[in-house]
């Protein structure tokens, strides 16, 4: 199968498995597991924060940071479909007490006029107040968009102005990062938290972190306990991620020209896709046109031997690249996909 339904979808590399294999470990809750300490170092120098704290998930990273900024009872404000409204069970209001304040926006950027209207100042009988802003840099639900750096510079001094904490879901913040050539850190270092997969275009098996002061990360590594976080001999996954950061950040261009080929040829071909949105790694295709329940698409491309997947809009399914796609996947993924979405008269 042509597996386009995730970036999440990777096998280990055969020169990541040799990485993991050799990986040198310790009591990672001791701070003693030395490949852990050097993904954290790493990791927090690319983010531009003083520290990171390695964790299983991007989940984990996310709630642990919201926790981190925050008092139960105050509210978050975040894009309506971004990750940890959408995809997190609930876990800010579950794990930090948080109130949810999504925002309904283009492309998953929102703007600083957004963030004036829907903030609460607080007061002490009634009104809960606003702490955090959320940022999600690529945006996973609108197609793996990523933020220009004049709309972030502006949510951040409004942000700052009212006082706000500010978290950044960069889970694939790498990918943003590529596709706009601004450095990782210049983008990470204007927020107080910032989270970072690497089992995403990373290419690793597992593993995330959370990044930012120290002050804030040591508050953020007694959370990491509380959650059931804390590992032993970690350094054998930390080896995949010290891996990743060495070889698979430049690729990722791969994989973003890779998803542009797609978008192009699948469009000649009569499928119905938005090529302004193709900015990363992702390929969102619209079925209202082509008349086709998701469910049915997604089995007849099944069968025809790709995998697609949902989004969080009914009628949108999305195609994702990643280290396991080369351009022959590509090139028979546009001959299959129309074929199977039976779109070829379109064209
Ligand atoms: C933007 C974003 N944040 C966080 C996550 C959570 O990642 P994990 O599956 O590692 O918990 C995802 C996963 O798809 C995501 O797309």
């Amino acid at each position: 199968m042509i597996d386009l339904r995730s970036d999440t979808k990777t096998q280990p590399s055969p020169e990541m498995r040799a990485a993991i294999a050799a990986a040198e470990v310790g009591d990672e809750q001791r701070r003693e597991d030395p490949t852990v300490n050097e993904l954290e170092r790493r990791t927090a120098e690319l983010l531009g924060q003083e520290e990171a704290v390695f964790v299983p998930t991007a989940t984990m990273a996310n709630e642990i940071a919201l926790r981190t900024l925050s008092e139960p009872g105050e509210e978050l404000i975040a894009e309506e479909n971004s990750h940890i409204f959408l995809s997190e069970l609930g876990g800010p209001a579950v794990f930090a007490g948080l109130m949810t304040r999504p925002l309904r926006c283009r492309a998953g950027r929102f703007t600083p006029e957004q963030i004036r209207q829907a903030v609460r100042a607080g007061d002490a009988t009634h009104t809960p107040r606003t702490g955090i802003v959320s940022v999600e840099n690529t945006h996973n639900a609108s197609g793996g968009r990523f933020w220009r750096t004049d709309e972030i510079d502006a949510v951040v001094a409004t942000a700052r102005e009212l006082q706000l904490n500010l978290h950044l879901d960069g889970a694939r913040i790498m990918n943003a990062s590529v596709a706009s050539g601004v450095p990782s850190a210049d983008i990470g270092r204007l927020f107080d938290t910032v989270t970072l997969c690497l089992s995403k275009g990373l290419g690793c098996p597992l593993g995330a972190l959370v990044a930012g002061s120290a002050g804030r990360m040591a508050k953020a590594r007694r959370f990491k306990h509380q959650f059931g976080g804390a590992m032993r001999q970690a350094g054998i996954v930390a080896a995949a991620g010290v891996y990743a950061l060495e070889h698979n950040i430049e690729r990722l261009a791969d994989d973003h020209r890779r998803a542009r080929r797609l978008g192009e040829g699948l469009e000649a071909a009569g499928v119905p896709v938005d090529l302004e949105q193709v900015e990363t790694n992702f390929v969102q295709v619209e079925l209202a046109p082509l008349g086709l329940a998701p469910e049915e698409a997604l089995a007849r491309l099944m069968d025809a031997g790709v995998g697609l997947s949902m989004t969080a809009h009914a009628t949108r399914l999305r195609a994702v690249t990643h280290l396991d796609i080369d351009d022959d996947d590509i090139e028979r993924a546009v001959e299959l996909i129309p074929a199977a979405l039976g779109a070829l008269a379109r064209a």
